[in-house]
């Protein structure tokens, strides 16, 4: 799963025993080299549905970390692209990799942004939320939107019930509340709490319209459904 490049065992027990904001400087110089930077064929096809939604003016990269997300923001926004975390060093290698990017070390569910955005995307980082920060997160960033504005996140299908990647990320869940509740300060990072009927339910109460695209290109499961979709909430 990991490479020479990325961090040791015992870096990885040292950030898991972080809060996420330490645990991510901890992990910053060696983030890119690890599973949890969003895969480029994610952003592609990320990147290729927005273009049939665009264009945009400006784009926001919500928990950018090192920039991943930078780049599908500038192939669908013709002006500012901004990314936001609250990792001085995952800001820092992002600053290092998008010099001309607009980089804010904010947290998540305080923006510091007037309704300026005509876009915002997030990868791989709703995880951190538990669901009553999520209305909050989402409510952050319906208030950096302009009238209209759209937020977008890719959202992979949950996995079949019984298979393996169920069992991988029902355990990885019970060992982090495990953890949390044995150890401080907390490390929030949960992958089965963030599903697209509740996702959607939380989304509306805040005030956008959702909708969601498949993503043809990440693939489809066996009973024809996709792996991934594309939420498309728009603020109203
Ligand atoms: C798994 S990384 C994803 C980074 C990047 N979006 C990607 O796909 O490669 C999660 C990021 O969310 C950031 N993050 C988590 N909670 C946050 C919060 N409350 N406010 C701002 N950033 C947060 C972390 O610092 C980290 O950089």
């Amino acid at each position: 799963m990991f490479t020479p490049q990325g961090p040791t065992l015992r870096e990885l027990t040292r950030q898991a025993l972080s809060s996420v904001e330490h645990g991510y400087d901890l992990l910053a110089p060696k983030f890119d080299a690890t599973p949890f930077r969003t895969p480029d064929r994610v952003l592609t096809a990320v990147a290729g549905a927005l273009e049939d939604l665009g264009p945009f003016a400006s784009g926001l990269d919500v928990c950018c970390g090192t920039g991943a997300g930078l780049p599908v923001l500038r192939s669908v926004c013709a002006d500012r692209v901004a990314g936001v975390d609250f990792s001085a060093n995952m800001l820092a290698e992002a600053r290092r990799r998008h010099p001309t990017a607009t980089l804010v070390r904010a947290d998540a569910l305080a923006l510091p942004f007037a309704p300026v955005f005509d876009l915002a995307v997030s990868f791989g980082a709703f995880g951190h939320f538990v669901p009553e920060a999520q209305r909050t997160l989402f409510a952050q960033v319906h208030a950096a939107l302009r009238p209209g504005g759209t937020l977008a996140f890719p959202l992979p299908a949950p996995p079949p019930v019984g298979s393996r990647t169920y069992w991988t990320l029902w355990a990885f869940d019970t060992a982090m509340r495990l953890r949390n509740t044995l150890w401080r300060p907390p490390f929030v990072m949960y992958y089965r709490t963030f599903r697209l009927a509740d996702v959607r339910t939380r989304l509306e109460e805040t005030g956008f319209e959702v909708t969601h695209l498949p993503l043809p290109t990440l693939g489809t499961r066996p009973d024809d459904s996709p792996n991934c979709r594309l939420v498309v909430a728009r603020k109203v």
